[in-house]
């Protein structure tokens, strides 16, 4: 019998989910009694190299209102050729194609290891993906070089097949012809006056033949005459585009001193999704917005162009005194909106030591699944090598890319589903499993996610609905279908289909086993993600004020102590880090915005949301590894009780890498020990982090900041912010100088969170 540990890691690897409940609570009142909801991250489209697709349909479950595909939980009558939906128990006569079946010859679908599957299914035309680069010119000069070099190799990275496309855009927005016989000519737009979709596209010239798009299907390809003047296949124009690159210029209008250049991006993003919109419907495309500053002109600006007026704080935001704060969100997310509706995505890369109004824009790639990076310069590894990786691809040389996604749910009886929480938009899909309890985005069965690939994950909420008189329900297991239709970036159509199972157990004669199989690490990042949903809407304080009175409650329902004893509380193994977890959260960016401009703060939520369990706890609780000369490297706990003077620390936060050398090793290697021979094994520590660090800066995306610091260094603040601050100045003289070095904070620790969370938790008044 293998241990849950290794049943949530088989299940995590062969259908990309983790559950918060891996045994769900028959009764709607038990589940809700549970604190945690059942939910489950989900990825989509997990890399699964031992699963090469099928090249055929799925078989669907004739029922209209049901439609769940053909999966190994269904029973099935070979003699017969019947099968029966696990979902609604309709039994379906097999098509034709499956008279050969019996029970020694079964199609792959039915095989148990084929809980997931994908088939290609060739629906209509192939069309090329889509590349259109929308860049500022208001950069400084060093970035602007450095960004058309960036963009000049990434031509060379794309399928030769596909269609590009270059906006540039300063004060006037310039959309550039592409076939105009190596004479750069291209249309101007003014940066203040918006223009409707269909505007754009008669004075681009792209409205003559108005052959009817069929809804849901792409465009035909006639239409590429049409709209080839602006998009043209690479393997075409890579060279005329490479030049017209090398000759762009920064924008020629003057910027008078006390003045920010005028930027029209709001504009500049309209005419892209303007462009696309009308030629390229349905089809597989990216939108990628480059920009050096915040939007200073036209509809969606950020700020004036004043310099003396800086652009909003999170202080502006609470007394509510950011003056563009509500127009422009609402003028992005309208934009990204109808991005949505065709399919989309827009990708965002801002490079600007100060804020660049991603905040209001953030919501262009948050809804089309697009990508935001953020950093202070282009001319830097983070945005070269973070770009560069956009185009990786996978085990069988193809791009980890994937378009116009949708995500449909099914659900068996005893469920509906609450809501979706990621980079996606509802599809406002009713039906019978749709819950009324909304949480993240809910209302639905069925949420678009425009750019999607092999790491996007969601996190899908559930409601157990059974009755609490209702018995155990029939064959004792719940089950739940994904199935996701995508667009792959060899530009076939593809159907992945993952259906699971669990078991139903009864929370009051069978808690335990419910207990045993709660999977503390889902639970902490799906209720993290449920707290960063709330955050965007509601006060700082409230949200944490709900994740610690969800926090109490757990404890309280699966804590073992004594009524208004403290320190008879006890967790079990499998819930012992969930409270250790929610104490990092509460003081993550994720939550805690005031040490962050509210560009930051969009950022990590931005990551947070769409990234798989690991890389979420990573996030949530940075990892600390230790370098000395006592031993092999190894991870110690986050915790200044951990910085020691003869230590080299690694610590991994997602979006930092730091290295910390300890106040010892931070002199000897002043003093240039490393240089010596006699001290080679030194160097060698010092050398140890650095490979390690590389190992993760190869592969992360977007890739990390580096910061190399030491005890007592300007960087310092890096480590020092995320550690628990288990020796702050209250009890500072308690500590020799040898046990770690102090944090001056009025933070808590965990010793005294979790002693204040005992408390709460075995008081018999709450
Ligand atoms: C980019 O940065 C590098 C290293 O800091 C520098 O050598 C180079 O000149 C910069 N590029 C430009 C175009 O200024
Ligand atoms: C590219 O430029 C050359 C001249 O520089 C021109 O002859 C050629 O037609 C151009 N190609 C396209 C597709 O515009
Ligand atoms: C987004 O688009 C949908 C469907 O086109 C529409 O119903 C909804 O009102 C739009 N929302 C915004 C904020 O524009
Ligand atoms: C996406 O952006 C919108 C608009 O800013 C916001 O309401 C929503 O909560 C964001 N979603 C996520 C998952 O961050
Ligand atoms: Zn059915």
């Amino acid at each position: 019998m293998a241990t849950y540990q290794e049943f949530i890691q088989q299940n995590e690897d062969r259908d990309g989910v983790r559950f918060s409940w891996n045994v769900w609570p028959s009764s709607r009142l038990e589940a809700t009694k549970m604190v945690v909801p059942l939910a489950c991250l989900f990825t989509p489209l997990k890399e699964r190299p031992d699963l090469p697709p099928v090249q055929y349909e799925p078989v669907l479950c004739s029922r209209p209102t049901c439609k769940a595909v053909l999966n190994p939980l269904c029973q099935v009558d070979y003699r017969a050729k019947l099968w029966a939906c696990n979902f609604c128990y309709q039994r379906n006569q097999f098509p034709p194609a499956y008279a050969g079946i019996s029970d020694v010859n079964q199609p792959a679908e039915l095989m148990p290891q084929f809980s997931t599957i994908e088939y290609i299914v060739q629906h209509g035309p192939q069309t090329p993906l889509i590349f259109l680069y929308v860049v500022d010119t208001c950069l400084e000069e060093e970035d602007l070089q450095a960004l058309k070099e960036s963009l000049q190799m990434s031509l060379s990275l794309l399928p030769p097949n596909a269609l590009v496309g270059l906006i540039t855009f300063g004060r006037m927005v310039q959309v550039h012809e592409l076939s105009c016989d190596g004479i750069s000519k291209s249309y101007v737009f003014r940066g203040t006056k918006d223009l409707s979709g269909k505007q754009i596209q008669e004075m681009l010239g792209l409205t003559k033949p108005a052959a009817p798009v069929q809804q849901g299907r792409p465009a035909q390809p006639q239409d590429h005459s049409i709209s080839s003047r602006f998009l043209q296949p690479v393997h075409k124009i890579d060279m005329n585009l490479t030049d017209l690159l090398c000759e762009l210029q920064r924008d020629p209008w003057p910027v008078l001193q006390g003045k920010r250049p005028l930027r029209s991006t709001g504009i500049a993003l309209s005419i892209a999704v303007g462009l696309l919109e009308g030629t390229f419907p349905n089809t597989g495309a990216r939108i990628m917005l480059f920009t050096g500053g915040p939007p200073t002109q036209g509809p969606g600006m950020v700020v004036g162009d004043e310099l003396k007026t800086p652009i909003r704080s999170w202080h502006d935001i609470e007394k509510d005194n950011a003056r563009y704060l509500k127009k422009a969100t609402k003028y992005y997310d309208a934009l990204a909106n109808r991005s949505a509706v065709n399919g989309h995505c827009i990708d965002i890369y801002a490079f600007a030591l100060d804020q660049t109004g991603l905040l209001e824009m953030k919501c262009c790639s948050n809804l089309t699944g697009g990508h935001i990076v953020m950093g202070d310069s282009f001319n830097t590894s983070l945005f070269k090598q973070t770009y560069q990786r956009v185009f990786t691809k996978d085990y069988n040389g193809e791009f980890r890319m994937a378009f116009g996604g949708e995500l449909e749910v099914k659900t068996s009886r005893e469920l509906k589903i609450s809501g979706a929480i990621g980079p996606c938009v509802s599809l406002n899909a009713k039906g019978p499993c749709v819950s009324e309890n909304e949480m993240g985005l809910g209302g639905t069965s069925q949420w678009k996610i425009c750019g999607i690939n092999p790491f996007t994950t969601l996190g899908m909420y559930f409601e157990v609905v059974n009755q609490h008189n209702a018995p155990v329900p029939q064959g004792g297991r719940g089950a739940i279908q994904f199935i996701t239709q995508y667009q792959h970036s060899s530009t076939q159509k593809r159907i992945r289909v993952t259906t699971i199972a669990r078991n139903w157990a009864d929370a009051q004669s069978q808690i335990q086993h419910i207990e045993a199989a709660f999977d503390q690490e889902a639970a902490a990042v799906l209720m993290a993600r449920l707290g960063v949903f709330r955050a965007e809407s509601e006060e700082g304080p409230d949200v944490l004020r709900w994740l610690d009175r969800q926090l109490i409650r757990l404890c309280q329902k699966f804590g073992q102590f004594h009524k208004d004893d403290p320190n008879s509380f006890r967790l079990s193994e499998s819930f012992s880090l969930y409270p250790q977890f929610m104490f990092h959260l509460r003081r993550s960016p994720f939550l805690q915005v005031f040490n962050n401009s509210p560009d930051e703060s969009s950022y990590y939520r931005h990551h947070f949301v769409r990234q798989d369990l690991t890389q979420s706890l990573i996030m949530m609780q940075p990892i600390l590894y230790s370098y000395s000369f006592y031993g092999p490297p190894e991870p110690v706990l986050l915790d200044s009780s951990s910085i020691l003077p003869d230590r080299i620390l690694l610590m991994d936060t997602f979006f930092q890498l730091v290295i910390y050398h300890g106040e010892t090793i931070a002199q000897w290697r002043k003093a240039g020990y490393q240089e010596m021979a006699e001290y080679e094994n030194f160097k060698q520590l010092l050398q140890a982090p650095l490979d390690d660090a590389q190992e993760i800066l190869q592969t992360r995306f977007p890739m990390p900041r580096y910061v190399d610091t030491e005890h007592g260094g300007s960087q310092a603040r890096f480590v020092l912010s995320k550690v628990n601050p288990s020796q702050t100045h209250n009890n500072l003289y308690a500590w020799g100088q040898e046990t770690g070095a102090p944090i001056l904070t009025d933070d808590v620790s965990l010793q005294v969170f979790m002693d204040h969370l005992k408390k709460l938790a075995v008081s018999s008044a709450s």
